[in-house]
């Protein structure tokens, strides 16, 4: 139907007579002459219709914004003084000597302009007009164009992309499952994966060496967003490798990507940083290292100090006192003191103390403070000198339970960082390494599992029984500025190190036997050692395209109540088919139309 793409055209045609097909971007009369914007995949173009071409102006007069066109036409320079540089086509103008309306459109439910507000739950209902915005089309090219880069890296690198299922049994990886009832095996549901973890590891035990897939995967969590009930993931897998070799093989991949696709070369070495040492500099496990401040622990100092507020938790095994240096931030005025704190009690932090340090010459005398009183001059002297104050510069602080101290203050670090626009770099991945195997979760009283049970410790079996709240993992994560987008770890390959693990979970035999007998039995055939991780695709996507929520890179997303408004998903189903699956509800939902 076409000889051309509208966005394609430029001064190379020039002269040719073309054909194009797309949709009325925009359409002006300018009394005797008519201009039709013409956009496709490629991008627009300017067409002229001129009443010399009768036909042609008959058309162009009845046709409105999204109307579907095949225009045939002469390609011819722009009057001067109207060649527009930002487009790719801007040189040129098409004359349009033949008009096909090749359907109609009703007006649209909010124009396809990229810049105009529009609500989201309108946007995802009109889904297949949303996605024809310029933005959004330029997501989904970056989306195609990582794939295909992850893919040829890894084909290059000897990876086997293969398929696992989607209809199979609960994969633990810390949210609810989406079960799906079987109608032939009476009473019994499958699950969609949360993720492919123990089919690929079945894959090295089969011998598949090194495996990916670009692969769907679906939890039924809280959802925010960098969260989709279901998202996707480069899943990766290997055999013989260790963590460094592991870590090394994926960070060359994700500096290609990022060269190849978006122009960016990253650091030549990714940082490494310890779990405990991020929760420390940084109060969270994924930290942005682009915002340069940091939490400094003052515990020391606090513990004879005659402010319960701070000496009460550093003299408690699981309190944390700290100061967070903001340079040149004394200016803040106290409204905005106020702001911050209002913010960190989200967090559950109780108050937030601060220091302006206005002279740091004059000693105590040069701090300004509610809380100076409280503390000898020494107390201060030693946290300035901890945090590097300056004159100038504003200090908060936060005491309380480790856990509250570090999402607070950790929230704070990243707020600041963005409000004061601190951000240092553009791009800071850091691997975060030596996790925990374990938290204590005192509701449950029992052990969780930090990354998965199938992850391996880096001790024996004998050290990590008589020591698993102190046991590390051999897990690493990927972090890109704050956003954790990929995690992974060498795995659990014998059978005795297995049931150890499943045990400190809580998981007794029978129930492990019922759960992951498979994975158990696969064990003890020549399991290879072997380890992986997985890449959130959304994630990298988002973060490539500086976009705000993974919704905005996915075709086709759910709400944030993990619905579909384009197909009014999930839905009702017919008591026929409730039947036939043994099912009955117990709040029947209203009589379903056939
Ligand atoms: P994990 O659960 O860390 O590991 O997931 C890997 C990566 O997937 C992304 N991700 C998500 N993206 C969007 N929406 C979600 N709900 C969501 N949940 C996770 C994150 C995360 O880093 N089987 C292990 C991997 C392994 O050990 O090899 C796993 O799934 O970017
Ligand atoms: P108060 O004596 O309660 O008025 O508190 C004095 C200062 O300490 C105020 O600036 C409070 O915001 C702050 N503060 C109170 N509790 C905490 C806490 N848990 N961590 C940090 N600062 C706090």
């Amino acid at each position: 139907m076409r000889t051309h793409k509208c966005g394609e055209l430029n001064t190379q045609q020039l002269d040719q007579t073309v054909s194009i097909c797309g949709w009325v971007h925009r359409r002006r009369d300018h009394g005797g002459v008519i201009f039709i914007d013409l956009r496709d995949r490629a991008g627009l173009v300017q067409v002229v219709v001129d009443p010399d071409y009768a036909d042609a102006f008959k058309a162009a007069e009845h046709v409105r914004s999204e109307y579907v066109l095949r225009i045939t036409g002469v390609v011819r320079d722009r009057p001067a003084g109207t060649v527009n540089a930002n487009m790719h086509s801007g040189a040129i103008e098409i004359l349009a000597k033949e008009i096909e309306v090749l359907n109609e459109s009703e007006t649209p439910p909010f124009p396809v302009e990229s810049d105009i507000e529009v609500n989201e739950e309108l946007r995802l209902k009109y889904r297949y007009i949303d996605l024809r915005r310029v933005a959004m089309q330029e997501k989904m090219k970056v989306r195609r164009d990582v794939t295909r880069v992850l893919r040829n890296f890894l084909d290059d690198n000897e990876f086997f992309e293969i398929e696992t299922p989607y209809l199979t049994k609960a994969t633990p990886e810390g949210a609810r499952d989406y079960i799906v009832p079987s109608r032939t095996h009476e009473n019994s549901f499958f699950a969609l994966p949360q993720s492919p973890q123990l089919y690929k590891q079945m894959l090295m035990v089969a011998g598949m060496d090194r495996y990916y897939q670009v692969v769907r995967c679906f939890r039924d969590e809280d959802l925010r967003a960098d969260r989709q009930p279901e998202f996707t993931q480069l899943d990766i897998e290997t055999s013989f490798m260790t963590e460094d070799q592991i870590m090394n093989i994926m960070e060359e991949m994700i500096r290609q990507l990022f060269a190849k696709v978006i122009n960016v070369e990253l650091d030549a070495k990714f940082s490494r940083i310890t779990h405990a040492e991020a929760v420390s500099r940084y109060g969270i496990d994924r930290p942005d290292l682009r915002i340069p401040l940091e939490l400094v622990d003052i515990g020391d100092d606090m513990k004879a100090v005659d402010f319960k507020v701070f000496s009460a938790p550093a003299n408690d095994p699981k309190g944390r006192v700290v100061a967070m240096r903001v340079p040149n931030a004394s200016e803040l005025s106290r409204r905005e003191i106020e702001e911050l704190t209002k913010y960190v009690s989200i967090y559950g932090a109780k108050g937030l103390a601060y220091i302006k340090v206005n002279d740091l010459d004059a000693g105590i005398d040069g701090l300004q403070s509610p809380i100076v009183k409280f503390a000898p001059a020494e107390v201060w002297a030693s946290v300035l000198a901890k945090t590097g104050a300056q004159t100038g510069d504003l200090i908060f602080f936060g005491a309380d339970k480790a856990s509250i101290v570090n999402e607070a203050m950790g929230a704070l670090r990243v707020k600041l960082g963005h409000d004061l626009k601190l951000l240092q770099g553009e791009w800071k991945p850091v691997w975060v390494v030596d996790f925990p195997m374990f938290d204590w979760d005192e509701k449950a009283g029992r052990f969780n599992a930090i990354h998965h049970p199938f992850t391996a410790p880096s001790c024996s079996v004998e050290d990590l029984v008589a020591n698993p709240a102190t046991a590390l993992s051999r897990a690493y994560d990927l972090v890109l500025n704050g956003t954790e987008v990929g995690g992974g770890s060498i795995r659990i390959n014998r059978t005795a190190m297995q049931q150890t693990v499943f045990e400190l979970l809580g998981i007794g035999d029978e129930e492990a036997r019922e759960k992951f007998g498979f994975l158990l039995d696969a064990l003890k055939y020549g399991a290879p050692p072997h380890g992986g991780l997985a890449f959130g695709l959304d994630r990298l996507v988002m973060l490539m395209t500086h976009s705000t929520s993974i919704r905005d890179v996915i075709a086709f997303p759910k709400t944030q109540s993990a619905a579909c408004p384009l197909v009014s998903a999930p839905a009702v189903v017919t008591d026929e088919q409730l039947k036939e699956l043994g099912i009955r509800l117990i709040k029947p939902a209203g009589k379903v139309k056939e």
